[in-house]
């Protein structure tokens, strides 16, 4: 074993500092979470229990086997919009009846659990992810449909929803239908793609048009119950196939379904493994407040890997780049960190042969993030820093093994794209509250903006306004700053939640349990044409 040493020093102001300040951090998204978990507040909570309803987070529950984790996922989606944080939509990863399942439960409320632009962008992920994983996928229904006042965002790109159901389905990855309450419409059609329908009596509502509109359509005189309700589908219209006495039988019934799926796994899972050898709750103490200092990623992967062991690929060639085997939760895993920030030539190259590497052995890859992106400058052009890097994101684009990426620091510039960035397909994708991702760092930016300012008035002859030119920095520097920050990126859906760096391997553990679903093989010499 090549056990990794630490150099952190948990008792110096440094460790402490940092700590400081991820802990601040930690509470600003912990009251972030917390709104997602109030969902419409407690004036519709107390109105839905008083219909003798569970909540959303409460059927995810009993659902589950008893004490199995929930790997949640995107819990801030709708983060800084008009629309609740958790965007009326709870989706994760969790073990029903052994098991592992992709769950989504609509919160009814947040206005009726009807779906927003951010809640189908959630919505359609979460079926990415069973897709890419094989996961068998349940839906926990109860939705007033689309958000009517944002129709024109949701209406034509949520036929995807119904599209996924089928297409799952077709893929042999199995689908089943819980429907609680609402779900006319649009909605009635995610009962109706769905391989098994579960109905609540007496609260399952299924149509096309509620009794208004068959009224206005029609003039047909009709009641939910007859019109839609769980007793007519299961006696009449045959569209449920399971009907449950109450919201318990309904999940008890799910359970049973999931149980008889026979749905298995592509891989054994490995067994116990080794704790790390350092305590990960020195994780907290790593990163510096200010991203421009840099860190040693091998303190991270020292806590984060299986008995801290870990073998280094090149560790004399590239240094700005770590890169090594390891295993974690019992799955081997090659790790590309970033060491100092800056990606040179030396690093692209050296990251697309592990890539290749990583493919040729059917090896999982793990992207730990903090880099500025690829250096710049006259040296470095004429290195070829565009080819070498371009050579990395040719390998991460081709590879064809799971990939997961957390972002720990700074995430900038095409940096984040050949660190397999969202845009390519990461099977997950977390960060840690530390970090900031953006095309550059705001100063950057700004300076690049009054650099263009400036000679634009310089070639049409006019004077240049420098207080003008000092506020608008400053304010482009405000504007950036605040985009780059974790919860703006992961409200927007640009990662699968923010979470904290002490549960990083339990979060990749359940990850690569999830991945370890589907069977997958690497690309064998699958490349574009490799600049040289
Ligand atoms: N779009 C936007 N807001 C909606 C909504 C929708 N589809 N459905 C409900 N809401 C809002 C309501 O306006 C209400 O807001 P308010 O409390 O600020 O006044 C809130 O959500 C709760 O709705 P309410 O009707 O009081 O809840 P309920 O539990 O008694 O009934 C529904 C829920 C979903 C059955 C009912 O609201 C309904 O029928 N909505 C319209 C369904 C529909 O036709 N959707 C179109 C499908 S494409």
């Amino acid at each position: 074993m090549t056990v990794l040493s630490s150099a952190l020093d948990p008792a110096g102001p440094e460790y402490r500092a940092h700590r400081e300040a991820m802990l601040a951090r930690l509470a600003d998204l912990d009251a972030e979470h917390a709104k997602a978990l109030a969902g419409g507040g407690e004036k519709y909570a107390a109105r839905h229990r008083g219909r003798g309803k569970l909540l959303a987070r409460e059927r995810v529950e009993l659902l589950l086997d008893p004490d199995a984790p929930f790997l949640e996922l995107s819990p801030l989606a709708g983060w800084g919009s008009e629309y609740t944080v958790g965007a009326s939509l709870v989706t994760g990863i969790g073990v029903v009846a052994g098991v592992e399942c992709l769950i989504t439960a609509n919160d009814p409320t947040v206005r009726g659990g009807a779906t927003n632009p951010w809640g189908l962008k959630k919505a359609l992920r979460a079926h990415d992810i069973a897709f890419a994983n094989r996961l068998p996928c349940v839906s926990l229904v109860e939705s007033g449909g689309a958000d009517l006042p944002s129709q024109k965002e949701i209406f034509i790109p949520g036929g995807a929803v119904f599209r996924d159901l089928t297409r799952l389905s077709a893929a042999g990855i199995p689908t089943v239908a819980v429907v609680f309450g609402n779900s006319t419409a649009g909605g009635a059609y995610v009962p109706g793609m769905s391989d098994h329908v579960i109905m609540v009596k007496e609260r399952a509502k299924v149509f096309l048009g509620g009794p208004p509109l068959v009224r206005m359509a029609t003039g047909e005189e009709s009641d939910d119950e007859s019109l839609g309700g769980a007793a007519m589908h299961a006696r009449v219209s045959g569209l449920a196939d399971h009907f449950a006495v109450d919201e318990l039988d309904a999940l008890r019934q799910a359970r049973r379904i999931v149980a008889r799926l026979n749905h298995r796994k592509a891989y054994p899972d490995p067994g116990p493994a080794e704790e790390p050898r350092h305590d990960p709750e020195e994780l907290l103490g790593i990163v510096p407040e200010d991203l421009r200092t840099p860190f040693d990623p091998r303190e991270v992967i020292a806590r984060i890997v299986d008995a801290s062991d870990f073998d280094e690929f090149k560790p004399l060639y590239g240094s700005s780049l770590t890169t090594g085997w390891a295993s974690l939760h019992g799955y081997p895993v090659g790790i590309l960190a970033n060491a100092r920030g800056v990606l040179f030539s030396e690093e692209s190259q050296k990251a697309a042969q592990f890539i290749q590497l990583a493919n040729q052995r059917d090896i999982p890859l793990l992207f730990l993030h903090n880099t500025t992106g690829y250096m710049v400058g006259r040296e470095y052009e004429r290195g070829g820093i565009v080819k070498h890097g371009a050579m990395m994101i040719n390998a991460v684009s081709n590879s064809r093994v799971p990939h997961l990426s957390v972002l720990l620091g700074a995430s900038y510039g095409a940096g984040h794209y050949g660190m397999c960035g969202r845009a390519y397909d990461p099977r997950f994708l977390f960060a840690w509250p530390s970090a900031k991702s953006a095309v550059m760092g705001p100063r950057q930016l700004a300076g690049v903006l009054s650099l263009v300012a400036r000679q634009s008035a310089a070639a049409k002859g006019r004077p240049y306004d420098e207080d003008a030119d000092a506020a608008l920095r400053a304010m482009v520097e405000r504007q950036i700053e605040s985009e780059s920050l974790p919860m703006f990126l992961s409200g927007r859906l640009h990662d699968d939640g923010v979470i904290d760096p002490r549960d990083t391997r339990t979060v990749l553990g359940l990850c690569l349990s999830a991945v370890h679903t589907a069977p997958y093989e690497g690309v064998r010499g699958g490349f574009g044409v490799f600049r040289m």
